[in-house]
């Protein structure tokens, strides 16, 4: 269960202070879906990166299965707006990279990562680099 209690999100500029989401509550039982929608620059990739704790300084609580979200100790997924891939590696050194900063040996086997590949329709994409890929194969390749 997601348990997001009164949280706002201030960001600092140089010479201003902006407030991208006040006070926002919502439960998420396990197992749920939600879909968080509103126009652009409302807050949605403010709200999904306080969840996954990549803002450290908002104000208000989420818990993750009643502990305060702690990306060290939990395990989430999360795959921001822009995918997340680094440009300056192949399709496969990406995924061997996730799977590396998940501490995840077994998956880095060939054949784990062939399969998975295979699986989600981008196999023989693994030389080529995210610039040379349709949005939705880059999507797939951060998943
Ligand atoms: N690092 C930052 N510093 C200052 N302001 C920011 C920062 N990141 C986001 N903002 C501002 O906070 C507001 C919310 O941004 P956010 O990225 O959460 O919007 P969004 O709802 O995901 O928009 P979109 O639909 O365009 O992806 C926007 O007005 C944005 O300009
Ligand atoms: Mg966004």
């Amino acid at each position: 269960m997601i348990e997001i209690e009164n949280v706002s999100v201030k960001y600092r500029t140089e010479n201003d202070i902006y407030t991208a989401i006040a006070n926002v509550n919502l439960v998420i039982p396990d197992g749920g879906t939600c879909a968080v929608i509103g126009p652009s620059g409302c807050g949605k990739s403010t709200l999904l990166k306080c969840v996954a704790g990549l803002i450290p300084d908002y104000e208000g609580r989420v818990l993750i299965n009643g502990e305060e979200v702690n990306p060290k100790a939990q395990t989430i997924g999360f795959m921001p707006q822009n995918y997340g891939l680094l440009p300056w590696k192949t399709v496969v050194d990406n995924i061997r990279l996730g799977m590396k900063i998940k501490k995840a040996p077994e998956l880095l086997d060939r054949n784990v990562i062939k399969q998975l590949m295979r699986q989600l329709g981008i196999e023989g994409l693994g030389h080529r680099y995210p610039v040379e890929l349709s949005g939705g194969q880059q999507q797939r390749v951060a998943l």
